[in-house]
């Protein structure tokens, strides 16, 4: 492509330069405003907002069918996983009395191409676990998180250090898990901390924060660098701030790829889970009249869990339109669950320009993203304040005993842990 070169009559380095900035900037505006009236944005926002505006999609609700209206209800069709996933993978949880009726239920949507929804497959216990793991486990080294290029946080990771100054009495001192600040953040490198380069600030006068991932728009705010170099944040503040965590294949967001040199297994239950699911949603369709309008037809026994995204929503936390498209391979599933709070979610198909469809998730739902959803536009506009009371801190967990710490933390909160496989799949070439 031909560069633009400035006007003859700049002739100074910096005048050129700041032709060259200022082209940029018009550019990058005149794309911004574009996104600001596009059919997903235009969603996105009436889903913010306080009063429905008639541009708002009506929010799928594939747990209780008969909360849809009829139009919606219309295109809810149910479908039979090929497997019950408790036979596949016991870290579904044991059976409860409710199991048998859901058993290998999945549902699809008529004009969504591609995605599975299973709902909530997961016991109370089960999830209560998948929630620990999350927290605790998953948070530690050699995994990455958001908070690692602005903070410096130990290896044990941000949740254990949370714990140990819980256990500390109020009165004693805890100043050795204070966490600071990096004096220059992020060296350099576009990793997103929360900065959303949309987003007013919200109606509540908070700033909403959102983490951008669309490689079209290169435009994430880097942290203003206003702080003083030996800020110290406690534990208890950080766990607030923390928003997302890299499992498997380590994601480098500055260059939108994974770091290829550096193999980490995603985590055993992760895996595994994401496995049975690949599994149980093999073969499944869009039956028409005689034929499959769509199917999904990659076989689960190919489904390798190499890398995943865990993301951390505070209620005013968003997740801006993107495409997952980092990875080489574009056929596999997509795993995703919810944990804790409810949220609407928005996908739309290949590009901004058409309405997405929204959807309600509850703490336990799991989505396959297969097909042409695998590379659909979505997004979480809407984090609603509404939890399930066996996640409330009280709860007895007779495999978690503190259940209590992470029952504070995830009644104000949900989490997304969601799971790719990066390579090509061998057995298909
Ligand atoms: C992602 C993502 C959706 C969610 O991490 O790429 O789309 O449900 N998450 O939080
Ligand atoms: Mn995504």
């Amino acid at each position: 492509m031909e560069t633009l070169q400035p006007p003859a009559h700049l002739k100074s380095r910096r005048q050129k330069e700041m032709w060259k900035r200022q082209l940029l900037q018009n550019v990058k505006e005149r794309q911004k405003a574009q996104e600001s009236q596009t059919p997903f944005r235009i969603a996105e926002r009436s889903l913010q907002s306080k009063v429905a505006t008639p541009d708002r999609p009506p929010v799928v609700d594939f747990t209780n069918l008969e909360n849809n209206p009829p139009e919606v209800r219309a295109k809810l069709i149910r479908v039979e996983l090929s497997h019950d996933l408790r036979e596949i993978c016991p870290l579904f949880g044991r059976t409860d009395d409710d199991w048998s009726k859901r058993r290998s239920i999945a549902y699809i949507h008529s004009d969504i191409e591609g995605l599975i929804f299973i709902p909530n497959p997961f016991t109370e216990s089960a999830q209560r676990q998948l929630i620990y793991n999350c927290l605790q486990k998953y948070t530690q080294a050699p995994n990455s998180s958001s908070l690692d290029a602005h903070y410096e946080v130990p290896a044990e990771g941000v949740w254990n250090l949370y714990t140990k100054s819980r256990r500390c009495a109020s009165n004693e001192d805890d100043s050795q898990l204070l966490i600071s600040r990096k004096s220059r953040s992020n060296n350099g490198q576009k990793i997103p901390e929360s900065a959303d380069p949309y987003d007013a600030p919200s109606t509540s006068g908070q700033q909403s924060t959102s983490i951008e991932k669309d490689p079209d728009i290169a435009d994430i705010k880097s942290e203003p660098s206003l702080h003083k170099p030996s800020e110290l944040l406690h534990p208890s503040e950080l766990i607030r701030k923390l928003r997302w965590v890299s499992l498997g294949y380590q994601y480098n967001w500055s260059e939108k790829t994974y770091f290829f040199d550096r193999p980490i297994p995603v985590p055993e239950e992760a895996a595994k889970l994401s496995i049975a699911i690949a599994k149980a949603v093999e073969g499944i369709g869009y039956r028409q009249d005689d034929g499959f309008r769509w199917q999904n037809n990659y076989k689960g026994d190919n489904y390798a869990p190499e890398a995943g995204i865990v993301n951390y929503y505070q209620l005013k936390d968003t997740l801006m339109a993107h495409v997952d498209r980092s990875e080489l391979n574009m056929e596999a599933p997509l795993i995703s669950m919810s944990l804790g709070h409810k949220c609407i979610y928005l996908i739309g198909e290949q590009t901004r320009d058409i309405k997405p469809h929204a959807i309600l998730l509850q703490s336990g739902d799991v989505m396959a993203m297969t097909g042409a959803s695998r590379s659909a536009f979505h997004g979480v506009p809407k984090i609603l304040d509404d939890g399930p009371s066996f996640l409330q801190p009280g709860t007895i967990d007779e495999n978690i005993p503190d259940w209590d710490v992470y029952g504070e933390y995830v009644s104000k909160a949900r989490i997304n842990l969601n799971i790719r496989q990066v390579n090509v799949d061998s057995s298909s070439t």
